[in-house]
């Protein structure tokens, strides 16, 4: 489970709350940017129906996929699963989602276990396992053990209102389902200055607005988002000084520091554990603006 003996890797998946927030540009911005810091970081693309992480890191159709992965499942190991990434950069290597699903006659996501065996294998060759996730998985009995697997989770939305809606619901479930709330981020990307909701109200709506620490924002970054996607890179790769790129650099060192500042013994709650302990529900928000009013939901 250790890499180098010392330093516990670390597992970090990222889902969106709504479809197109961006959660596969700051997957794959984020593993290269942690790549960058000479740690070797292993990305899963779990986006099993329609994943295009390969599209953002590898200019040419990359090998293997996860579909091959589950193939071999029964006798997977780290050996094994070391043959099957795909290298991107020095040390980055990648597991693009299925290019078929003959796999899975019922379904890609049919097996919780499967992707659990997954995860654990990859640990075992990386400093970072970084996951690209389906939108809205946490209402997949299928991806549920897994997200509370994770040692980090970020929940990717954007300032618009029905993927504010969204987030509220599946922010609510890290909360209520992973024994380890402290290590989930709420990551507000494609921020603009007087466009969309402005970031106070998102913040207000989930019940953040004092916690500093769950919370991170990246802006809008059309050109350098869309170059980047051109030349299937990773968007730090194309233009390393784009403010996009910087935030993402940005968190990606507050990652590696409290990975090395968590103590080497310290590993991620298993399935074997048990259910996790639901948390009590945040607490009420201030006084609501209009558009909280329009994002009440049935529980
Ligand atoms: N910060 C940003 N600035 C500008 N464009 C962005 C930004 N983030 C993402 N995009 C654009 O938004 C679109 C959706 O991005 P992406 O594919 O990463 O979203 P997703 O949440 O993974 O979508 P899906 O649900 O289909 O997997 C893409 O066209 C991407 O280039
Ligand atoms: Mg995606």
């Amino acid at each position: 489970m250790f890499v180098n003996g010392s330093i516990a890797p670390r597992t970090l998946g990222l889902v969106g709350a709504k479809g197109g927030v961006g959660t596969t540009v700051a997957a794959t911005s984020l593993a290269w940017a942690l790549s960058q810091r000479g740690l070797r970081v292993v990305l899963l693309d779990l986006d099993l129906r329609s994943g295009q992480a390969a599209l953002h890191l590898c200019e040419r159709n990359a090998g293997p996929t996860v579909g091959d992965a589950m193939r071999v499942m029964e006798r997977l190991d780290d050996t094994l699963l070391d043959t099957l990434l795909t290298p991107c950069s020095p040390s980055l290597r990648l597991l693009p989602a299925p290019r078929d699903w003959a796999a899975w006659p019922d379904g890609p996501d049919e097996d919780a276990s499967a992707l659990l065996k997954l995860l654990r294998t990859a640990t075992e060759l990386a400093d970072w396992v970084v996951l690209d996730l389906p939108a809205g998985a946490m209402s997949s009995a299928h991806f549920g053990p897994l997200l509370c697997d994770l040692q980090e989770v970020a929940l990717v939305t954007e300032p618009t209102l029905p993927a504010t809606f969204n987030a509220r619901r599946a922010w609510q479930w890290l909360q209520d389902h992973r024994s380890a709330p402290g290590a989930n981020t709420l990551l507000l990307n494609k921020v603009q200055r007087h466009t969309g909701l402005p970031s106070e109200q998102v913040r207000r709506t989930l019940g953040l607005d004092g916690e500093a620490d769950a919370w991170r924002e990246l802006p809008r970054s059309d050109a350098a988002v869309a170059q980047a996607t051109y030349h299937g890179q990773a968007v730090g790769a194309v233009d390393p000084k784009d403010a996009w790129s910087r935030a993402v650099s940005r968190w990606a060192s507050e990652l590696e520091q409290r990975r090395c500042s968590a103590a080497p013994t310290t590993t991620a709650p298993t399935a074997e554990d048990g259910p996790a302990v639901p948390t009590q529900p945040a607490a009420a928000a201030p006084p609501r603006p209009w558009h909280e009013r329009l994002l009440r939901w049935a529980p």
